[in-house]
């Protein structure tokens, strides 16, 4: 083929994001437990206005106006300070680019979020990455590596892939470090899964601060993946640049009264919660009896545990064998995570199981 265009430099060197599988290397439909969703599915509520959403001939409302104003009724805020997204995914990608370019810098820590790394190329900045602590967020080491170039940071909280929560004192003590020039996005995806005595104290700082912005989305609690809707806080200004550069209409006629109606039903979230709460415990205890054969459940605050394999049964292999027994999860080597798993919390009997294939798996390994 001939007269082929040349891609930017740094769009040639992004990886694609990869979703997590929902079948075998050999086809087979597997029970998906690496994507994080919610076992507990949708609340029927939710699933009731989907069915009566609007004409689809007509173009939705581009600024998500009911939505806006049910999640600031929810939370407590202006619904001027909120934008919405096609998934938080698209938030911060164009956080990213609204601040970032050649030249620049883009923080996060290792063992993060993989689409921060796409969000940075994507924008031609350059991404820096801090070493972690224990597979969780070190402050320090994210402050030591803030130069004049930093225009952006990146923290999930909890941080998927590892599970891991900073507390309220630690975000607010990152945010004080950083020059009120760099924006901290604050990356809440899994903030419902977390008790509300913990909150990180995230939507205070970006209603008082014009250098933090929160997103969040309907994916993870609300189990509402497929419906890709995301939301965001900040400073009006913030909101207004936001808006600009988002697709415009970009949440659709269905998504916007799907999402209104779960927001609704608070019930679904708190019992997801529960859910995920009970089941995360019971499934944390079980990997810890297996700690004789190497195993070791990192501590989550999310819906899922990233197990790591540091014995005879590696987490490639476990992998495979969870795969062979009709169980998809995610193993990260691409992140540099090629000893641990991360397994998205299911219904009760689906842990059990995965809990009773690990074990078996560990005892054959030695
Ligand atoms: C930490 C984190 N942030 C953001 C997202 C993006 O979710 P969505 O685009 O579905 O809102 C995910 C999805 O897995 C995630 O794990």
């Amino acid at each position: 083929m001939t007269g082929q265009p040349t891609p930017k430099p740094w769009i040639a060197a992004i990886h694609a994001y990869v979703p997590g599988k929902s079948r075998g290397a050999d086809g087979r439909k597997l029970v998906k437990l690496s994507a994080n969703e919610n076992p507990l599915g949708t609340s029927p509520a939710a699933l009731a206005a989907r069915a009566d959403a609007t004409e689809p001939s007509l173009y939705p409302d581009p600024d998500s106006t009911a939505l806006r104003e049910a999640l600031g009724a929810l939370h407590g805020i202006d619904p001027a300070r909120i934008v919405c997204g096609t998934g938080s995914g698209e938030l911060l990608t164009i956080a990213a680019s609204a601040f970032a370019g050649p030249g620049d810098e883009v923080l996060y820590v290792r063992y993060g979020f993989s689409l921060y790394d796409i969000a940075a190329r994507r924008c031609g900045a350059t991404p820096v990455v801090a070493p972690d602590a224990d597979y969780g967020t070190d402050v320090d080491a994210l402050l030591a590596l803030v130069t004049d170039k930093t225009r952006v940071v990146f923290v999930a909280n909890p941080n998927n892939p590892t599970g891991s929560y900073l507390p309220k004192r630690e975000l607010a003590r990152l945010h004080a470090g950083l020059p009120s020039g760099t924006l901290l996005v604050l990356d809440q995806a899994y903030a419902e899964y977390v008790a509300p005595e913990e909150d990180d104290g995230g939507i205070e700082l970006a209603a008082h601060h014009g250098n933090v912005l929160v997103t969040r989305t309907f994916s993870k609690a609300y189990g509402l993946a497929g419906e890709r809707v995301g939301w965001a806080t900040g400073a009006p200004a913030l909101i207004e640049l936001l808006n600009r550069i988002r697709g415009p209409f970009n949440i659709n006629n269905g998504a916007q009264a799907v999402t209104v109606a779960a927001l609704a039903d608070q019930d679904f979230v708190i019992r997801s919660r529960a859910h995920n709460r009970a089941e995360r415990a019971r499934f944390v205890a079980a990997v810890e009896a297996l700690g004789n054969h190497g195993l070791r459940a990192l501590p989550s605050e999310a819906n899922f545990v990233l197990v790591l394999f540091e014995g005879a049964l590696g987490a490639e292999a476990a992998h495979d064998g969870l795969a062979a027994r009709g169980y998809a999860t995610r193993w990260l080597p691409g992140q540099g995570l090629a000893q641990g798993l991360r397994i998205t919390i299911g219904t009760g009997d689906q842990m059990n199981d995965i809990a009773a294939i690990l074990r078996e798996l560990a005892e054959k390994a030695r």
